[in-house]
């Protein structure tokens, strides 16, 4: 089965950067969500990616215009029905993939693959919800979908090996480099993340140096991007915590356990770029 039209499931920060991807790599994507509102959020999010890209001379204006005419938005799930490949990045609670998967299960063709983007949660469960799981796994993306290379391919103990070698083709003409993970808590890039940014949660609340001398010792020592406080908020307190949360749930590993200032934060609706407040003000 050749892959021509992809459905993404969820136009947040991650699910509209990941239909940017797909629309912008020459597939025919349709993203859905679960209101008007949401989703024309979502695709202006992609529209004005698209336009600074070619005010930036990345893109030519009929790049942007072939872009455009490949994205479609949707609020019905139905809709998916001619799609190859569906990617699921709604919000990370289990709940919500389980009510998801069996209803994506039944509306696609029989051999269409599902793929989730969750950044710890366990796929094989995923799977076992509907009657394909061995054509489901995960595709975890990183944020910004569009720009980060990587992608890790999370194989279930029901994922078939054709399955694996379809989404590394898939992954690859994306532009990105897979690598492939167990189906375990934290996957590869997580399970070294979390604990990192707890750590760095853990010395602010014990005062052993201050939030902009912590990020620019990483920055600067160790040639880091960003510091662990404006990656937080980068990747945003809520998607952090649940990450720990689920990664914690699984190993019991202390390492893991969420702090209490990162969750007071996320209750408070300090959510980090997303929200205009987390470890800084934007
Ligand atoms: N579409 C297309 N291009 C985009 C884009 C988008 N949506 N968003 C940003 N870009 C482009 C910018 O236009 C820019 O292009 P240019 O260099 O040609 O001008 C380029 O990306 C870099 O962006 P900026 O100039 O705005 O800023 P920086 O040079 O500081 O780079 C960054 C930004 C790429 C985010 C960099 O700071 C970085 O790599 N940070 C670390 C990010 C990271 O670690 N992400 C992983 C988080 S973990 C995760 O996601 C997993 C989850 O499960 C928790």
């Amino acid at each position: 089965m050749m892959i021509r039209k992809v459905g993404v499931v969820g136009a947040g920060l991650m699910g509209s950067g990941i239909a940017q991807t797909c629309a912008q790599s020459g597939y025919e994507t349709l993203i859905c969500e679960i209101n008007d509102q949401l989703l024309e959020k979502g695709m202006q999010r992609i529209h004005n990616a698209w336009d600074t890209m070619a005010s930036k001379q990345k893109l030519t204006h009929e790049q942007v215009g072939e872009n455009r005419a490949r994205l479609h938005g949707t609020i019905d799930k139905a809709d998916f029905a001619d799609c190859d490949l569906v990617i699921e990045a709604v919000i990370e609670n289990m709940e919500e993939k389980l009510r998801l998967f069996p209803t994506l299960d039944r509306v696609l063709k029989a051999d269409a693959i599902i793929l989730s983007n969750t950044s710890s949660l366990n796929v094989t469960q995923m799977g076992a919800v509907t009657r394909r799981p061995d054509k489901v796994c995960g595709l975890h993306f990183f944020n910004p979908a569009p720009v980060m290379r990587l992608v890790e391919i999370v194989q279930t103990i029901s994922t078939a090996p054709e399955t694996i070698a379809k989404v590394k083709e898939f992954a690859i003409s994306l532009g990105k480099t897979p690598v492939l993970a167990k189906d375990t808590a934290g996957f590869i890039v997580n399970f070294l993340l979390i604990p990192y940014l707890i750590a760095a949660i853990r010395m602010l609340e014990n005062n052993m140096a201050s939030r902009d001398d912590i990020d620019t010792a990483m920055k600067l020592g160790c040639g880091y991007p960003m510091g662990p406080f404006t990656l937080l908020d980068y990747v945003g307190l809520d998607t952090t915590l649940w990450a720990a949360e689920a990664i914690y749930e699984e190993y019991k590993d202390p390492l893991y356990a969420p702090p209490p200032l990162l969750r007071r934060m996320v209750i408070s609706g300090m959510l980090g770029k997303k929200s205009g407040k987390g470890f800084y003000d934007y």
